[in-house]
């Protein structure tokens, strides 16, 4: 009888075998044990409560320039719908420059904002548990909104979007311009236009909510007094907000945040359709890739989830070049929202979806290109090393830099550079288009009536 089971057997397995390796290549075998350890799920939209009506007015308030101290930026200044919500540059160009992108450098008065432009996608999905590079912006455990205001947040917010959305217009770079001393009499201090007299410039917390309740009155007046912009915010905010008969900053914040969510939402990339089955929908160079992010590349560490990131924060050793946040040449990066000494010099881990579209990259732009960064998760010391040429102090500063490096990445693997290349390649397929059609995202025409700030 045996006789007759061997060959049933052998063909049993023959067929089972040929079976396998005609539906799945070695990548793919292996791929589908890493979908399943990391129980990898594909985008699924965002669960959106907000009105046509408040998105419609946050639409408004992001195209003009009315929300900027010196009516000069808006929003999309720097968040550029065609350029991936960002503006191509390593750092910020804020008030006192004009144009866009490239041409905002021109200006040798403008201020620049010592870091990145961060882009908008998905930022109102739940895993948003943090904003800017430092979440400085944050949702503490109890689920309450931490912020530069502390106690002083006004309540009323929809979610850490909206709190998030109302920071720019402070910042003295950003929007907001500068309050300038004269001969340190507070006297003769000279105000930046939303700032009141006999406010302190000093003190952010107050100078910020005199900020808002000036900006609220430019917007829609002080119910004596309204010219015709303020006529026309008036509607959309009684649209928007048909229960409210006062309104504040907290409904400026509501309606930015319904508009950012709704018009940088992603439909699924190449990997999400990867993950749902589709086993044609990357590359093979891309499922390489993968297999080197999941595995010895131990990207995934800390970019991890549906957003690839922990949104938490760590410290990768990124040179300064001589622009910082704190003090010119540093940017304490998290120690700055905490106290923290220990969390110097940490950032945020950038969410990876279209991180191709969102170059130069690092929270200081330095990088203008995808496989330097990479490489500089493992290596450090090349980039450091170039930046201390003839430059004293970047040396001095290396060492610290050094000195809060994360941990996790001591623990790297060697890589190639052909795994680079791969990685680069794998990053690639989490490129996606937003849900909303520009042709929707972008309004014809803005209540200030300065359309010229109307960026496609
Ligand atoms: C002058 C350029 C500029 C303008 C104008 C500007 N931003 Fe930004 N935005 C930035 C930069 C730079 C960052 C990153 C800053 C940081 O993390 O410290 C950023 C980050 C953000 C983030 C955080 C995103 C994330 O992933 O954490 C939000 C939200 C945001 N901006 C909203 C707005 C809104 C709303 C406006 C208009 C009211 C605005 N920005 C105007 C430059 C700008
Ligand atoms: C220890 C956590 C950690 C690990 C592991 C890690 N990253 Fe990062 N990554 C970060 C942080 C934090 C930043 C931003 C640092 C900064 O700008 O100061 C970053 C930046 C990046 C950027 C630039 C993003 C942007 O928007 O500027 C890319 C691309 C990137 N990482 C890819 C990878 C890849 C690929 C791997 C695996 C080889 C990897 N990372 C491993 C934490 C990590």
């Amino acid at each position: 009888m045996w006789m007759f089971n061997i060959p049933i057997i052998f063909i049993g397995i023959l067929y089972s075998f040929t079976t396998y390796s005609a539906e799945l290549s070695y990548e793919d075998a292996v791929l589908v044990k890493i979908i399943k350890a990391y129980e990898l799920e594909p985008l699924t939209p965002v669960d959106r409560h907000a009105t046509k009506a408040k998105e419609t007015l946050g639409r408004a308030l992001f195209f003009d320039p009315i929300m900027s101290g010196p009516r000069n930026t808006a929003c999309a200044t720097c968040h550029i719908r065609s350029q991936a919500s960002v503006d191509g540059l390593p750092m910020a160009v804020g008030i006192g420059s004009s144009g866009v992108s490239d041409q905002r450098t021109v200006n040798k008065e403008a201020f620049i904002i010592p870091r990145n432009v961060l882009p908008f996608f998905n930022r109102g999905a739940e895993e948003f548990n943090a904003f800017f590079w430092d979440g400085r912006v944050q949702l503490a455990l109890d689920g309450t909104f931490e912020s530069p205001l502390g106690d002083l947040l006004p309540t009323g917010f929809d979610n850490l979007l909206a709190v998030a959305a109302t920071f720019p217009q402070v910042e003295p770079d950003e929007m907001l311009g500068r309050s300038h001393r004269r001969g340190g009499n507070k006297k003769t201090t000279y105000h930046a236009e939303l700032v009141s007299d006999q406010v302190d410039p000093d003190n952010f917390q107050l100078r910020t909510l005199d900020v808002y309740k000036n900006l609220m009155k430019r917007i829609v007046g002080t119910g004596k007094t309204t010219n015709s912009t303020q006529i026309e915010y008036l509607k959309l905010f009684d649209t928007a907000y048909p229960e409210a008969n006062i309104y504040n900053i907290t409904h400026i914040g509501n309606a930015l945040s319904a508009y950012i969510s709704a018009a940088f939402e992603l439909k699924r990339s190449p990997w999400d359709r990867y993950i749902d089955g589709d086993k044609s929908a990357i590359s093979h160079e891309q499922k390489q890739g993968a297999i080197v992010f999941f595995g010895k590349g131990r990207c995934s560490v800390c970019h991890s989830g549906v957003q690839f990131s922990d949104f938490k924060y760590h410290g990768l050793a990124i040179p300064q070049l001589g622009v910082g946040k704190h003090g010119g040449y540093l940017d304490y990066g998290r120690a700055k929202a905490t106290g923290l000494a220990s969390e110097r010099f940490s950032f945020r881990t950038p969410p990876l979806r279209n991180v191709t579209k969102t170059g130069p990259w690092g929270h200081n732009g330095s990088f203008t290109s995808i496989d330097h960064v990479i490489e500089h998760h493992f290596n450090p010391i090349p980039f450091l090393f170039r930046s201390q040429q003839n430059n004293p102090r970047e040396a001095e500063i290396a060492g610290r830099l050094i000195g809060h490096r994360s941990s996790i990445l001591a623990e790297m693997y060697p890589i190639t550079k052909q795994d680079v290349s791969f990685l680069s390649q794998f990053l690639k397929s989490l490129e996606s288009d937003t849900v909303m059609s520009d042709l929707e995202a972008i309004p014809k025409n803005v209540p200030s009536g300065m359309n010229q700030f109307i960026l496609k």
